[in-house]
């Protein structure tokens, strides 16, 4: 298991560039599920989760090769498979997303379920709701989803929590069902908004996708298209909030300010100095941060994918600061890996109390999922001494070659191969 050996501290100075959004590709692989053409998908970020997508996509029957910095991928539904198997969806609870497009395509579909996760239940209720109120036969056994439909047929449903994959699993059954489909409720994430620009290209009827109320008019048929993944808004945030912790001056390209709204008006909020234009995103921190408190929230809600990476960023803030975790029920575990570094962080339930500033130093730390690992490599770049982030594979996972964007804007940081 690699690790990341990271000496600091550093001051993050330079321009880092986004990749494509690893929760915008993911949706947009599945997608390719509908299509009778081929799709072109540019920007797709080079991390383990994508690998993992388009190998369960080969199962199914879609073959991917990348192409002058593409990826093609080519539909096959005669006689593929329509199932996910545990081996595959226990790796990665996002192959969930292929349900919705194997129903709406193929009629059927055996999906793993995916089961408990580090950072909550994650239950897929709504989708299966969702899935039920569009016509689909669903059966839950032997861990499995089986799900089978003559067509699926359009109608109204409303979600009882905002759920991402689960809009975007409507979106994709919606799109081929007979009729018309009201999805209220949605998720308003700019990743859900990019898989309806990605559909409408292949020739779906959405509208409203980025707002509460989604309409989809079903189509018979979808063809190929050609799309370029958005900015990863997480990937850069985290990249940002570096920047504001190391008392750097580091500017983000590739990234839509609008989709980093809550982040930047929070980092503002704090004393860094914010500025969006042509270059890109730019921020800069020389003087003390102030203590802010964050509840995370559906978009444009704070962010819970940054949510650890701010945590870290108040350890270095004046004051005390309450940061309430509401979407998923156990997404603190970076706080005892803190504590380890000199933190002064104190949880009660849902909420830490952070009290600061207080000085890291480095130390050996675990990585338990994917946004935690990001929080302890940026407080390692902060804190005096040597850390090193055991488990990297998590990071692995959500962010491209973050130790090279790091070293590039002044990190000394190394990806050091284990056993
Ligand atoms: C997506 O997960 C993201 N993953 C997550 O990013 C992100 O944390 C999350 O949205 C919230 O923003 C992808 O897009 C692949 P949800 P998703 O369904 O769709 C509850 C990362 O770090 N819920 O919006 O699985 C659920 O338990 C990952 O990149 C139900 O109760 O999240 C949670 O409390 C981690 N029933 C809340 O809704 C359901 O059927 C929001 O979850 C579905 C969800």
């Amino acid at each position: 298991m690699d690790r990341f050996h990271i000496h600091g501290p550093s001051r993050l100075v330079g321009t880092v560039a986004a990749s494509g959004a690893k929760n915008a590709a993911l949706p947009a692989l599945a997608a390719t599920l509908l299509a009778d053409e081929p799709v072109v998908l540019r920007r797709v970020p080079k991390v383990r989760d994508i690998a993992t997508m388009r190998r369960l996509l080969g199962y199914l029957g879609v073959d991917s090769h990348d192409r002058d910095g593409a990826v093609r991928l080519i539909p096959g539904h005669d006689g593929a498979s329509f199932e996910a198997m545990y081996d595959m969806v226990k790796t990665m609870r996002a192959s969930v997303l292929v349900l919705g497009a194997l129903l709406g395509r193929r009629r059927r579909a055996r999906v793993s379920l995916p089961g408990g996760c580090a950072i909550g239940v994650r239950p897929i209720d709504q989708h299966l709701k969702g899935l039920d109120a569009l016509g689909a036969q669903i059966k839950l056994e032997h861990g499995y989803v089986m799900a089978e439909t003559k067509r699926l047929c359009g109608a109204r449903f409303r979600f009882d929590v905002q759920t991402v994959t689960g809009t975007e699993n409507l979106l994709m059954a919606a799109a081929l069902a007979d009729g018309e489909t009201v999805l209220d409720n949605c998720a308003r994430e700019p990743e859900v908004v990019d898989l309806a620009d990605l559909l409408n290209a292949m020739g779906a009827r959405i509208e409203g996708a980025g707002e509460e109320t989604i309409r989809i008019e079903g189509v018979d048929q979808l063809g190929g298209a050609e799309h370029e993944i958005i900015g990863d808004r997480i990937e850069g945030g985290t990249y940002l909030v570096a920047a504001a912790m190391t008392g750097g001056d580091v500017t983000l390209t590739g990234a839509a300010p609008a989709d980093l709204g809550p982040l930047l008006e929070t980092l503002a909020a704090i004393g860094a100095d914010i500025s969006a234009g042509e270059a890109g995103i730019r921020v800069r921190r020389n003087g003390p941060l102030r203590a802010h408190d964050v509840v995370t929230a559906p978009h444009p809600g704070f962010p819970t994918d940054l949510q650890a990476q701010y945590l870290a960023l108040m350890t270095q803030a004046e004051g005390a600061s309450r940061i309430t975790e509401t979407i998923f029920e156990n997404r603190f575990q970076h706080v005892a890996e803190l504590l380890r570094m000199g933190a002064d962080i104190q949880i009660e339930g849902r909420e830490a109390v952070v009290r600061g500033p207080r000085p890291l130093s480095g130390a050996n730390v675990m990585a338990t999922d994917l946004r935690a690992s990001a929080c302890l490599v940026v407080a390692g770049v902060a804190a005096t001494g040597e850390t090193v982030v055991d488990r990297i594979y998590h990071l692995d996972r959500g962010y491209e070659g973050m130790e090279l964007k790091l070293q590039a804007l002044g990190a000394r940081v190394e990806r050091v191969a284990g056993p």
